[in-house]
Protein backbone atom coordinates (compact mmCIF):
# COMPACT_ATOMS: atom_id res chain seq x y z
CA UNK A 1 0.00 0.00 0.00
CA UNK A 2 1.27 3.75 -0.53
CA UNK A 3 2.46 5.67 1.98
CA UNK A 4 0.99 8.90 2.31
CA UNK A 5 2.86 12.27 2.93
CA UNK A 6 1.58 15.68 3.55
CA UNK A 7 3.40 18.71 2.25
CA UNK A 8 2.46 21.47 4.13
CA UNK A 9 3.24 24.93 3.03
CA UNK A 10 3.22 28.76 3.82
CA UNK A 11 3.97 31.03 1.62
CA UNK A 12 3.31 35.17 1.25
CA UNK A 13 3.92 35.83 -2.44
CA UNK A 14 3.26 32.81 -3.72
CA UNK A 15 6.18 31.16 -5.24
CA UNK A 16 6.96 28.56 -1.94
CA UNK A 17 3.68 26.72 -2.97
CA UNK A 18 5.74 26.18 -6.37
CA UNK A 19 8.66 24.90 -4.82
CA UNK A 20 5.96 22.26 -2.71
CA UNK A 21 4.20 21.17 -5.79
CA UNK A 22 7.19 20.00 -7.57
CA UNK A 23 8.45 18.19 -4.65
CA UNK A 24 5.28 16.65 -4.43
CA UNK A 25 5.07 15.73 -8.33
CA UNK A 26 8.72 13.81 -7.73
CA UNK A 27 7.58 11.94 -4.62
CA UNK A 28 4.03 11.29 -6.41
CA UNK A 29 6.40 9.74 -9.28
CA UNK A 30 8.52 8.04 -6.81
CA UNK A 31 4.78 5.93 -5.46
CA UNK A 32 4.10 7.86 -2.62
CA UNK A 33 0.60 9.36 -2.74
CA UNK A 34 0.90 13.21 -1.87
CA UNK A 35 -1.26 15.71 -0.34
CA UNK A 36 -0.16 19.52 -0.80
CA UNK A 37 -1.90 21.99 1.78
CA UNK A 38 -1.25 25.51 2.75
CA UNK A 39 -1.22 26.30 6.27
CA UNK A 40 -3.75 28.33 6.31
CA UNK A 41 -6.18 25.28 5.11
CA UNK A 42 -5.08 23.66 8.79
CA UNK A 43 -4.73 20.67 7.38
CA UNK A 44 -4.93 17.66 9.50
CA UNK A 45 -2.01 15.41 10.16
CA UNK A 46 -3.76 12.42 11.26
CA UNK A 47 -3.24 9.07 8.44
CA UNK A 48 -0.13 10.79 7.28
CA UNK A 49 3.14 8.43 7.43
CA UNK A 50 5.50 11.50 7.05
CA UNK A 51 5.11 15.16 6.49
CA UNK A 52 7.29 18.11 5.11
CA UNK A 53 6.81 21.16 6.01
CA UNK A 54 8.22 24.42 3.81
CA UNK A 55 8.10 28.09 4.28
CA UNK A 56 8.80 31.46 3.34
CA UNK A 57 11.42 34.21 4.56
CA UNK A 58 10.18 37.27 5.93
CA UNK A 59 12.84 39.64 8.06
CA UNK A 60 14.73 36.31 9.53
CA UNK A 61 11.19 33.91 10.23
CA UNK A 62 9.70 31.53 9.17
CA UNK A 63 5.94 32.71 8.76
CA UNK A 64 4.51 32.69 11.84
CA UNK A 65 1.47 31.11 11.01
CA UNK A 66 3.11 27.79 10.25
CA UNK A 67 5.26 27.97 13.48
CA UNK A 68 1.91 27.79 15.16
CA UNK A 69 0.67 24.67 13.19
CA UNK A 70 3.77 23.42 13.92
CA UNK A 71 3.29 23.93 17.67
CA UNK A 72 -0.08 22.56 17.59
CA UNK A 73 0.84 19.85 15.87
CA UNK A 74 3.90 18.89 17.83
CA UNK A 75 3.08 16.07 19.41
CA UNK A 76 1.54 13.68 16.45
CA UNK A 77 4.74 15.32 14.29
CA UNK A 78 7.18 14.02 17.10
CA UNK A 79 6.12 10.13 15.32
CA UNK A 80 6.46 10.33 12.32
CA UNK A 81 8.95 11.42 10.02
CA UNK A 82 9.34 14.92 9.29
CA UNK A 83 11.29 16.95 6.78
CA UNK A 84 11.39 20.50 6.13
CA UNK A 85 12.59 23.53 3.53
CA UNK A 86 12.85 27.02 3.73
CA UNK A 87 12.83 29.41 0.62
CA UNK A 88 14.80 32.72 1.36
CA UNK A 89 16.75 34.97 -0.79
CA UNK A 90 19.91 36.21 1.28
CA UNK A 91 22.75 34.09 2.41
CA UNK A 92 22.58 31.44 -0.18
CA UNK A 93 26.49 31.16 -0.31
CA UNK A 94 28.56 27.90 0.87
CA UNK A 95 30.98 30.15 3.10
CA UNK A 96 30.24 29.21 6.61
CA UNK A 97 28.52 32.93 7.36
CA UNK A 98 25.95 32.39 4.82
CA UNK A 99 25.32 28.83 6.14
CA UNK A 100 25.37 30.26 10.13
CA UNK A 101 23.05 32.50 8.94
CA UNK A 102 20.58 30.40 7.06
CA UNK A 103 20.50 27.87 9.39
CA UNK A 104 19.77 30.52 11.99
CA UNK A 105 16.21 30.97 9.87
CA UNK A 106 14.82 27.57 10.74
CA UNK A 107 16.65 27.31 14.12
CA UNK A 108 13.54 27.63 15.89
CA UNK A 109 11.77 24.96 13.85
CA UNK A 110 14.12 22.28 14.59
CA UNK A 111 13.39 23.05 18.09
CA UNK A 112 9.52 22.13 17.76
CA UNK A 113 10.20 19.17 15.02
CA UNK A 114 13.39 16.94 14.42
CA UNK A 115 13.12 16.82 10.83
CA UNK A 116 14.92 13.87 8.97
CA UNK A 117 15.86 16.31 6.46
CA UNK A 118 16.30 19.79 5.91
CA UNK A 119 17.07 21.57 2.65
CA UNK A 120 17.54 25.70 1.82
CA UNK A 121 16.30 26.36 -1.33
CA UNK A 122 17.01 30.11 -3.18
CA UNK A 123 13.38 31.75 -3.86
CA UNK A 124 11.50 34.50 -5.45
CA UNK A 125 11.66 38.19 -5.39
CA UNK A 126 8.89 39.22 -7.90
CA UNK A 127 7.46 43.24 -6.54
CA UNK A 128 4.78 42.76 -8.84
CA UNK A 129 3.44 40.02 -6.35
CA UNK A 130 4.18 41.67 -2.81
CA UNK A 131 2.06 44.21 -0.80
CA UNK A 132 3.39 48.14 -0.69
CA UNK A 133 5.13 47.45 3.01
CA UNK A 134 6.61 44.43 1.92
CA UNK A 135 7.83 45.66 -1.60
CA UNK A 136 9.74 48.93 0.78
CA UNK A 137 10.96 46.51 2.68
CA UNK A 138 12.23 44.08 -0.08
CA UNK A 139 13.90 46.97 -1.63
CA UNK A 140 15.36 48.78 1.06
CA UNK A 141 16.81 45.37 1.74
CA UNK A 142 18.19 44.63 -2.13
CA UNK A 143 19.71 47.80 -1.43
CA UNK A 144 21.39 47.18 1.47
CA UNK A 145 22.73 43.58 0.60
CA UNK A 146 23.13 44.38 -3.64
CA UNK A 147 20.69 41.47 -3.72
CA UNK A 148 18.71 41.66 -6.93
CA UNK A 149 14.91 40.68 -7.41
CA UNK A 150 14.06 38.15 -9.94
CA UNK A 151 13.35 33.90 -9.82
CA UNK A 152 16.14 32.46 -8.43
CA UNK A 153 14.81 29.02 -7.74
CA UNK A 154 17.20 26.41 -8.42
CA UNK A 155 14.63 23.94 -9.77
CA UNK A 156 16.96 20.67 -10.29
CA UNK A 157 18.54 20.99 -6.57
CA UNK A 158 14.89 21.02 -5.62
CA UNK A 159 14.27 17.92 -7.41
CA UNK A 160 17.26 16.16 -6.47
CA UNK A 161 16.41 16.70 -2.93
CA UNK A 162 12.91 15.68 -3.81
CA UNK A 163 14.04 12.65 -4.92
CA UNK A 164 15.90 11.51 -1.72
CA UNK A 165 13.86 12.64 1.17
CA UNK A 166 12.24 10.01 2.78
CA UNK A 167 14.40 7.66 1.28
CA UNK A 168 14.19 4.87 4.16
CA UNK A 169 9.87 5.34 3.93
CA UNK A 170 9.98 4.52 -0.17
CA UNK A 171 6.82 2.47 -0.79
C1 LIG B 1 9.54 41.79 3.03
C2 LIG B 1 10.46 40.66 2.71
C3 LIG B 1 11.39 40.24 3.65
C4 LIG B 1 12.26 39.18 3.36
N1 LIG B 1 13.18 38.81 4.31
C5 LIG B 1 14.10 37.89 3.98
C6 LIG B 1 15.13 37.55 4.90
O1 LIG B 1 15.22 38.06 6.02
N2 LIG B 1 16.05 36.62 4.51
C7 LIG B 1 16.01 36.00 3.29
O2 LIG B 1 16.88 35.19 3.00
N3 LIG B 1 15.00 36.27 2.42
C8 LIG B 1 14.07 37.20 2.74
N4 LIG B 1 13.07 37.49 1.86
C9 LIG B 1 12.98 36.74 0.60
C10 LIG B 1 11.88 35.67 0.60
O3 LIG B 1 12.03 34.76 1.66
C11 LIG B 1 11.92 34.90 -0.72
O4 LIG B 1 11.77 35.81 -1.74
C12 LIG B 1 10.88 33.80 -0.80
O5 LIG B 1 11.16 33.00 -1.93
C13 LIG B 1 9.47 34.34 -0.91
O6 LIG B 1 8.56 33.27 -0.91
P1 LIG B 1 6.98 33.46 -1.24
O7 LIG B 1 6.92 33.93 -2.69
O8 LIG B 1 6.43 32.10 -1.09
O9 LIG B 1 6.42 34.43 -0.28
C14 LIG B 1 12.18 38.52 2.12
C15 LIG B 1 11.23 38.94 1.17
C16 LIG B 1 10.38 40.00 1.46
C17 LIG B 1 9.39 40.42 0.42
Amino acid sequence: MSKHILIVYATRAGSTVEVAQVIGEVLGGRGFEVQIKSVKENPAVDGYQAVIIGSAIRMGNWLPEVVDFLRKNQPKLSQIPTAIFTCHRLNTGEDAASRAAREAYSAPIRQIVSPQAEAFFSGTLDHAKLNFVDRMLAQAVEKSTLTPAGDFRDWSRIRSWAQTVFDEERP
